[in-house]
């Protein structure tokens, strides 16, 4: 996803060891601590055609997925963080494109917006609202909607907007402060890297694979702070949310004549779907259009197949669906013959190789040398609660930990009960 917005960094690590002094460093495997790391479109194949030191030997010592970790449909970038965070598809976390409009709140909700109909849903609850509310400490970076208030409940600290603009090790160093400094036990940090330059320069380009090995000497210098700061006592997961790939072309029904602008309401959904509701009375109209697209198919709402669980929610998808046949074929809603501007993207069947995202995680509670072959994107929420030893949230029953006890040392016994840390430190942290 690319977004570009200014902030301002607050340098809020000085304000939380002002606050907190230094008695919270004391840590052990007894309390499990758990780094999560997203960087955006890093499709799984990277790690084949690139010889990453880092990254391979983290994957080595560690445990990961052979053929990658499968993104939800649609594979873009705020419905997939919301997925790995909640561990629900995207029809019932309700996130269901980057941006969209929501009928029922009259609102188009994107990455920086507040969803009240997502987070007044008490069935949809983020990883770091689960673990806060379990008396587990949590600091959210740049993670997609980290900020949304709970019935009330936040992380401790968390960033208060999506943003690409702050370096990598920055925010490595904000990480590893937080669980040097502060009973802190999880913390999640989004990257915006690879995906800026698939985007912008395809996934087999020079500037991807430069950006690669950056991200794989970001992640040295994550490993060796954790060594020195934090004696490696942490685990580390590292994902990404999809994949990418050529774009090769561009189909724009309006501007091609398929189909007449006023014959839809203005909230299209666009990019590997084109997503419309049609006016009162039209829906029969513009499926018949669309369907004469070359190599695209048309659904209804309720019939869109089961597998990509993408049909519920009726006041955010519009009645009809198309989707390309073709991986690399984009739906735009231009009405004018502007080239496109990405060489790369993603969003297509989150089935394709070239969708698929990485998965890799090692630390104390991680077993070593281990691979499995794939694993869904929505068991991330639950192999979290297992090593932070909470509950996780029963409505979360799209992921499971039913095919993944590989990814465990055999003796672990799981815990439902958690320390409760003493510290009365209710300050919000944010950027803004
Ligand atoms: C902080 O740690 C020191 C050394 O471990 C200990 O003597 C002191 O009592 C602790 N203070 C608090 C407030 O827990
Ligand atoms: C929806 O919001 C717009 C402006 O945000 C307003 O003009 C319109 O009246 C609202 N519609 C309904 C049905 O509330
Ligand atoms: C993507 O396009 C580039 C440049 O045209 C080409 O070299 C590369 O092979 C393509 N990659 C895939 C996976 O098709
Ligand atoms: C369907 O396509 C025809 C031919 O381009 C056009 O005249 C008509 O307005 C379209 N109908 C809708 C509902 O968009
Ligand atoms: C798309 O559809 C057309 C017409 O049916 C066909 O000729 C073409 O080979 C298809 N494939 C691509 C990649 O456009
Ligand atoms: C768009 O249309 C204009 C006028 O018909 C033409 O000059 C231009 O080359 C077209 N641009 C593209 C990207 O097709
Ligand atoms: C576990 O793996 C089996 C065999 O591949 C599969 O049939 C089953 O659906 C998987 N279960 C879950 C919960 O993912």
């Amino acid at each position: 996803m690319m977004r570009c917005r200014c902030i301002f960094l607050i340098i809020f690590v000085f304000h939380v060891t002002l606050l907190v002094g230094n008695n919270a460093t004391k840590q052990s495997s007894d309390i499990p601590r758990l780094l999560i790391i997203s960087l955006d479109g890093f499709r799984h194949d990277y790690l084949n055609e690139h010889e990453l030191p880092t990254i391979n030997r983290f994957r080595n010592e560690g445990v990961h997925a052979t053929h990658g970790m499968r993104p939800t449909f649609t594979t873009l970038t705020f419905p997939n963080h919301i997925s790995i965070a909640t561990g629900m598809y995207q029809e019932e976390h309700g996130i269901v494109h980057i941006s969209f409009f929501d009928r029922l709140l009259n609102k188009t909700i994107g990455m920086d917006s507040r969803d009240e109909g997502q987070w007044s849903d008490p069935k949809v609850e983020p990883l770091w609202i689960t673990a806060t509310k379990q008396k587990v400490k949590s600091a959210v970076l740049f993670w997609t909607a980290c900020h949304n208030e709970f019935y009330g409940i936040r992380p401790l600290i968390y960033s208060w907007s999506y943003s690409d603009n702050i370096p990598f090790r920055e925010k490595i160093d904000n990480a590893i402060s937080y669980f040097r400094e502060l009973p802190i036990r999880l913390v999640m940090v989004y990257h915006s890297e690879p995906d800026k330059q698939g985007h912008v320069y395809g996934p087999n380009s020079p500037e991807v694979r430069d950006t690669l090995f950056r991200l794989d000497s970001d992640i040295e210098y994550l490993l060796t702070k954790v060594k020195s700061d934090l004696n490696d006592d942490l685990n580390i997961i590292i994902v990404s949310d999809h994949g990418m790939a050529n774009v090769t072309k561009v189909i724009r029904p309006f501007f091609e004549k398929y189909l007449n602008p006023a014959s839809v309401e203005t909230s299209v959904l666009t990019g590997g779907l084109f997503n419309v509701m049609p006016r009162s009375g039209l829906t029969e109209q513009v499926r018949t259009n669309l369907s004469k697209i070359p190599n695209v198919t048309v659904y209804k709402r309720d019939e869109m197949p089961e597998r990509f669980h993408y049909s519920k929610p009726a006041s955010r998808l519009g009645e009809l669906t198309a989707l390309p046949d073709i991986e690399g074929h984009i739906l735009s809603e231009a009405t004018t013959n502007e080239s496109d501007p990405y060489k790369g993207n993603h969003g297509w069947d989150n089935t394709v190789p070239s969708m698929q995202a990485i998965f890799m995680a090692r630390g104390p509670s991680f077993n070593k040398n281990v691979q499995i072959r794939s694993l869904n994107n929505v068991d991330i929420y639950h192999i979290a609660c297992h090593i932070l030893k909470i509950n996780p949230n029963p409505h979360a029953t799209a992921g499971s930990l039913v095919n993944l006890t590989s990814l465990f040392p055999p003796k672990e016994t799981v815990s439902t009960t958690t320390t409760s840390e003493s510290s009365s430190l209710t300050t919000e942290i944010f950027f803004e």
